[in-house]
C-alpha cells in the first residue's frame, strides 16, 4: 500500500486579483488534509473509494470530465502506462468542499503523489504541481495555479501566476482564525462573475487590481520584518476590494464584521468568496474567544492556525 497527504491552504492576500497577474499570499493549513491510499486489488480495474463524499466505482464508469478520472488519466499517460494493474484508491479529506481551503487541488495532488509512487515512479514536486494545475484549469476555468502550487510544495508562497514561486519568511509568528460560512461556494463562478465585470471595464478593475497587488506587497514585507500588526489594516482594506469584485456575502461580511467587533485586528473573506472561509488576524490570547463569537455570529466552523517564524 502506499499513502499519501497534502494539507488545506488559505490564501491570506491577493484572491481574485491574482487571476490577473497580481502577486498573492498563501499558507498551508495543515490541521486540514487529503490523505490517500493507492492499494493493489483483487478485482480488474481502478477502484475509488472515496467515503467522505459517496463515491465508489470503478473510474471507467465516471463521466469522462470527472475530477478523479482525469486526474488518474493524467498521471498514467504521464508515466506512458496504458494497461495499469488493479487498484484500488481510497481517498479521506478532512478539507470542507468549495470552502476556499483548497480541497480540490489537495486531492489532486495526494492522488498523483500516492499513485505515481505505487506505480513505481513517484513524481518530483513540478510534475505534481503542474498535473494538479491541469485538473484545476478543467474544473476551474481560468485558475491562476495558486491552490495547487502551495498545496504541492506545503509552505508559504508569494505568488506570481507563470513565475517560479517564491518563499517568503516569516519574522514573527502570527495567529490567524478561519471561520467557516458553510455555504460552498464553487470558485468557477466568482471568478467567471469578475472575469465578466473585468470584460465589460477593463480599466476600472485592472486599477482595483493594482491596488490589492500593492496590498500584497506591503503584506509581504510587513510578515517578512516582524510588523505583523500591520497585516490587520491590510485585511481589512483588501476586504474592501474584495467586496468591490462582488465576491463577498453578507454572511462572509457578519462574520468579517464580528470578528473586527471582537477583537481581531484585521479581517477578510478569503479564497473564491460568496461562501467558504474568511479569516483573522488575532491576538493568540483573543484567538479562542473570537472562534466563539464567530460561531454564535454562524460559523459552522473555525480553526486556529499560527504561523511560526521561519526567519
Ligand atoms: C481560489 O482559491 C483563489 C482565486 O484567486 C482563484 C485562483 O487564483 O485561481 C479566487
Amino acid at each position: 500500500m502506499t499513502v499519501a497527504t497534502a494539507p488545506g491552504k488559505i490564501i491570506l492576500f491577493g484572491e481574485h486579483a491574482v487571476v490577473y497577474g497580481r502577486p498573492a499570499l498563501a499558507v498551508p493549513v495543515t490541521q486540514v488534509h487529503a490523505d490517500v491510499e493507492v492499494m493493489d486489488s483483487p478485482v480488474a480495474g481502478i477502484w475509488i473509494d472515496a467515503p467522505g463524499i459517496s463515491l465508489h466505482g470503478e473510474i471507467s464508469s465516471f463521466p469522462s470530465s470527472h475530477a478523479l478520472r482525469t486526474v488518474i488519466e493524467s498521471v498514467l499517460r504521464t508515466l506512458d502506462i496504458s494497461a495499469p494493474p488493479p487498484l484500488r484508491i481510497r481517498i479521506i479529506s478532512s478539507i470542507p468542499v468549495a470552502s476556499g481551503l483548497g480541497s480540490g487541488a489537495a486531492v489532486s495532488v495526494a492522488v498523483i503523489r500516492a499513485l505515481s509512487s505505487h506505480l513505481a515512479h513517484p513524481l518530483p514536486n513540478e510534475q505534481v504541481n503542474a498535473l494538479a494545475y491541469e485538473t484545476e484549469k478543467l474544473h476551474h476555468g481560468t485558475p491562476s495555479g495558486i491552490d495547487n502550487t502551495v498545496i504541492t510544495y506545503a509552505r508559504p508562497v508569494y505568488f506570481v501566476r507563470g513565475q517560479p514561486i517564491q518563499a517568503f519568511g516569516v519574522a514573527r509568528p502570527f495567529t490567524l482564525v478561519i471561520a467557516d460560512t458553510g455555504i460552498p461556494a464553487p470558485t468557477k463562478e466568482s471568478v467567471g462573475d469578475v472575469r465578466k465585470l473585468w470584460q465589460a471595464d477593463a480599466g476600472k478593475w485592472e486599477a482595483v487590481f493594482d491596488k490589492v497587488g500593492e496590498i500584497v506587497r506591503a503584506a509581504r514585507q510587513a510578515i517578512e520584518s516582524g510588523n505583523t500588526p500591520a497585516l490587520g489594516p491590510l485585511m481589512d482594506e483588501n476586504h474592501a476590494l474584495l467586496q468591490e469584485m462582488t465576491v463577498s456575502s453578507p454572511e462572509l461580511d457578519r462574520l468579517v464584521w464580528a470578528a473586527r467587533k471582537a477583537g481581531a485586528l484585521g479581517a477578510k473573506l478569503s479564497g473564491g468568496g460568496r461562501g467558504g472561509n474568511m479569516l483573522a488576524l488575532v491576538r493568540p490570547e483573543d484567538a479562542e474567544s473570537i472562534c466563539s463569537v464567530l460561531r454564535s455570529a454562524g460559523a459552522q466552523q473555525t480553526l486556529i492556525t499560527t504561523l511560526q517564524e521561519t526567519l
